[in-house]
């Protein structure tokens, strides 16, 4: 079978091609960072305007790279939520009508079952059942994962998602969005002990996070320096802010391992391609004797391909989309 899979839930215009969940043939991303940089965040209208435009060469670029025509495709899978509305619309109803013109199903995909699969693409892939972090810019939750279309939430952040305090403390320090990919560079040439941060651990037994603290406590560190008419060492704010960041998902990700009993430790979304928690976390693992599985960077961040892969296995669950199907903001799984 098939799959054109469509995504387009925040600032990614993306479309995939795989064959069942054995191939992936294509995946083309078209990113919005350059339009919202200047803003410091994402603009919900211009993510959706943009979307507007990108659509249908996404579509035909990645059926193009995949070498198949739109006839030959079985299934259309489209996100169709969580995120902004306005941007899921755009490709949630192309989806819908593409489906519909063609007379082939079309399944609506949870974005955050496709990041909690999305490590199913690589070639060393985990088996089920598995404990999984899921970190990006909108969301930051630990899940525990039985199957592919079954999992159950153990821990979520109570305000800022990883990825946001990465994108704020970057706005905070006129760095640019999105904030993660530039801070852990210059995080390379810092050091991470230099200013202690707080680590917001809440209770004691919580598998829940808590990043606005953080984020004011750089805020202030950033003032009270340039009160005192200091240079900024941004290399050290970085650092230390990162690995505040990185030691409590790390930290909270293996608690939640120890509660699951799983050996097997799967990480997904746009902040798991961060260096550090990437290599802190192989670390602790390997100390714990527990398997790690990450995807590639270009799969953490938002893609079609993961949600042509989730989009397959609830097919086979028969779980279609109706034509008036509507887009949700917010997910039962977050
Ligand atoms: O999964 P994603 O592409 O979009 C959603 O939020 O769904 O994640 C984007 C987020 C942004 O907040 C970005 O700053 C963060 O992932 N990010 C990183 C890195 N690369 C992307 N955060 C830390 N380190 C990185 N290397």
């Amino acid at each position: 079978m098939l799959i054109l899979a469509i995504e387009s839930s925040c600032d990614d215009t993306a479309a995939a091609v795989l064959e069942d969940d054995r191939r992936l043939l294509a995946s083309v991303v078209s990113s919005q960072n350059e339009i919202h940089a200047r803003f410091g965040g994402i603009v919900p209208e211009l993510a959706s305007r943009r979307h507007i435009e990108m659509i249908q060469p996404v579509i035909d670029e990645a059926l193009a790279v995949a070498g198949v025509d739109l006839a030959d495709i079985n299934l259309i899978a489209a996100t169709q939520g969580p995120g902004l509305v306005g941007s899921l619309l755009v490709g949630f109803t192309f989806a819908k009508a593409l489906a519909l013109v063609r007379r082939i199903p079309c399944v609506g995909v949870d974005h955050m079952s496709g990041h909690l699969l999305s490590c199913l693409l690589e070639e060393n892939k985990p088996e089920f059942p598995y404990t999984a972090l899921i970190v990006s810019g909108g969301n930051t939750a630990l899940y525990k994962v039985d199957n592919p279309v079954s999992c159950s939430r153990l821990g979520r952040t109570r305000d800022d998602a990883a990825g946001e305090a990465f994108d704020k403390v970057a706005k905070l320090l006129d760095l640019g969005y999105p904030g993660g990919p530039v801070i852990s560079r210059l995080a390379e040439n810092g050091n991470p002990a230099a200013i202690a941060f707080p680590r917001a651990r809440l209770a004691a037994d919580s598998l829940d996070f808590s990043f606005s603290g953080l984020k004011t406590s750089v805020a202030t560190h950033v003032n009270k320096t340039k009160a005192t008419g200091q240079p900024l060492t941004l290399p050290d704010i970085c650092a230390s802010f990162q690995e505040a960041v990185v030691e409590i998902l790390v930290d909270k990700t293996l608690a939640a391992a120890e509660r699951t009993g799983h050996g097997r430790i799967v990480l997904g979304g746009g902040v798991a391609a961060n260096p550090r928690l990437r290599t802190l976390m192989g670390e602790r693992c390997t100390a714990e004797g527990r398997q790690l599985f990450m995807p590639a960077p270009a799969l953490c961040t938002d893609n079609a391909a993961m949600i042509g892969l989730a989009g397959y296995y609830r097919f086979l669950q028969g779980d279609l989309v109706a034509v008036d199907d509507d887009a949700y903001s917010r997910s039962p799984l977050n």
